[in-house]
């Protein structure tokens, strides 16, 4: 196993520490630079689909808030926003699996959007050829009616060769091949990163005009990654992607779209031009809340002079200082959040784990022996160390984390744990 300290991880945490004057504050563009698009309505003039006004709350905590969003031809749009922000939400309205609770989604007649989500849910039991052949269900069911002589055949024929529904297994192989996908292995025997991309396949193989991906990423070991950002790259559509991988967005967005509380904002470009953006954001909007702080301290001194002061002729002045305090507790709330988030990864010393020659194999997937995922390991685990666990999908770094938090236990050696 490579140990490797993640230096970056306290530069993530502050990724977001902005000082807001209140949340729906819009932002002049001589600070921002006119290119900038703070409405996220860059694509509207030649729109695929178009989200107007939108609401949507789980509880009482605004999700989308009268959010506006458009999609133009041949943009990728990296959507991001912090655990929780709700962009696995507006992903499902965008890729019309979900509706949200006001507004609406207007969508270019036929355009074809295929959705992967966060954690696909894939059949256990399913070969990867069947589970990858299930995307394209709607033409399927097409070919079955044809084959059993339901419905107008003309009509059907007509139908199932516009959607090219004659080749669907030329396809699928395809698409298998591209994805480097075994055919014949059931997926309970896939690693994550293998499942990851069988959800990939089932969305690539209906040629979608539109790619919706819930944070793509996650479980691709590095060469999966380099492969999905070139297919990116390559694709001739449009995609919204989630993700928290900066050197993905680096590589593939033409524009970056923040969701934080309710509310979107848009910056063209990559993620390095959104974090030159976001810096002059941010000096911009400390030099506002620096003079809003000091409005609202002399105001505070004011009110407190007492009875006389605050007679009818004052009651907008007050108005004022209360819509002060609370603007004042937005910003605190959006810079505690942040605090919080870095202090929770505090080290505190101790040993977690002490692994002593430890060792463990599985069947392998082609049915076929036994494959050796672990073998003679030692290693020991302090508080706070932070270990990047790397290597190709399906090497074992999932076993080994369950061998450290004992949710398996080791064929030979031992796991002590703290
Ligand atoms: N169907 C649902 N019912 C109730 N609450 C939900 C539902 N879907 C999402 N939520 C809540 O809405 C909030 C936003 O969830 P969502 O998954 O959209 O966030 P996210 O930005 O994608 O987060 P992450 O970065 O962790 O994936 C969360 O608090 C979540 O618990
Ligand atoms: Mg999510």
């Amino acid at each position: 196993m490579q140990q490797q300290v993640m230096t970056d991880m306290a530069t993530m945490s502050t990724v977001g520490v902005v000082a807001v004057e209140g949340a729906r504050r819009p932002y002049p563009s001589r600070v921002i630079t006119s290119s900038a698009n703070l409405d996220c309505r860059e694509g509207e003039n030649m729109a695929l689909l178009t989200l107007s006004d939108a609401q949507l709350a789980f509880g009482h905590v605004p999700l989308l808030d009268h959010t506006d969003f458009a999609l133009a031809a041949a943009e990728r749009v990296g959507l991001i926003g912090r655990n929780g922000a709700g962009k696995s939400s507006l992903l499902k309205i965008l890729a019309g699996v979900e509706k949200p609770d006001d507004g609406t989604l207007q969508v270019q007649q036929g355009l074809l959007r295929a959705y992967v989500p966060q954690e696909p849910v894939l059949e256990a039991e399913s070969t990867v050829f069947e589970s990858v052949s299930s995307g394209l269900g709607a033409v399927l069911a097409l070919i079955e009616s044809y084959a059993d002589g339901r419905g107008d055949l003309d009509t059907l024929q007509r139908e199932i060769e516009a959607q090219d529904g004659w080749n669907w297994q030329r396809r699928v192989e395809e698409t298998l091949h591209r994805l480097h996908l075994p055919a014949n292995a059931r997926i309970t025997t896939l690693s994550g990163g293998m499942r990851k991309r069988v959800a990939l396949a089932q969305a690539l193989v209906t040629r979608p005009d539109v790619l919706f991906l819930d944070e793509p990423t996650n479980h691709l070991d590095l060469d999966a990654i380099d492969w999905l950002e070139e297919l990116l790259l390559d694709f001739k559509g449009s995609v919204v992607t989630i993700t928290h991988d900066r050197a993905f967005l680096d590589r593939i967005a033409t524009r970056i779209v923040e969701l934080d509380r309710g509310q979107l904002r848009g910056y063209p470009g990559n993620f390095s031009r959104y974090q030159v953006l976001k810096d002059e954001q941010s000096a911009y909007e400390s030099v506002v809340s620096a003079k809003a702080d000091k409005l609202l301290a002399q105001e505070e001194v004011w009110v407190r002079k007492g009875v006389e002061a605050r007679r009818t002729r004052a009651q907008g002045r007050i108005t004022r200082l209360e819509r002060l305090r609370s603007n004042r507790a937005a910003r605190r709330e959006a810079l505690g959040r942040v605090k919080l988030e870095v202090a929770t990864g505090l080290p505190s010393g101790k040993i977690v784990a002490e692994l002593t020659e430890v060792s463990k194999s599985f069947a392998d997937p082609s049915g076929e022996g036994v494959r050796s995922v672990v073998s003679d390991f030692s290693a020991t685990l302090l508080r706070g160390d932070k270990v990047g666990v790397v290597g190709p999908n399906g090497a074992g770094k999932t076993t080994l984390l369950k061998l450290i938090l004992g949710e398996i236990e080791p064929d030979a050696g031992s796991v002590r744990r703290g």
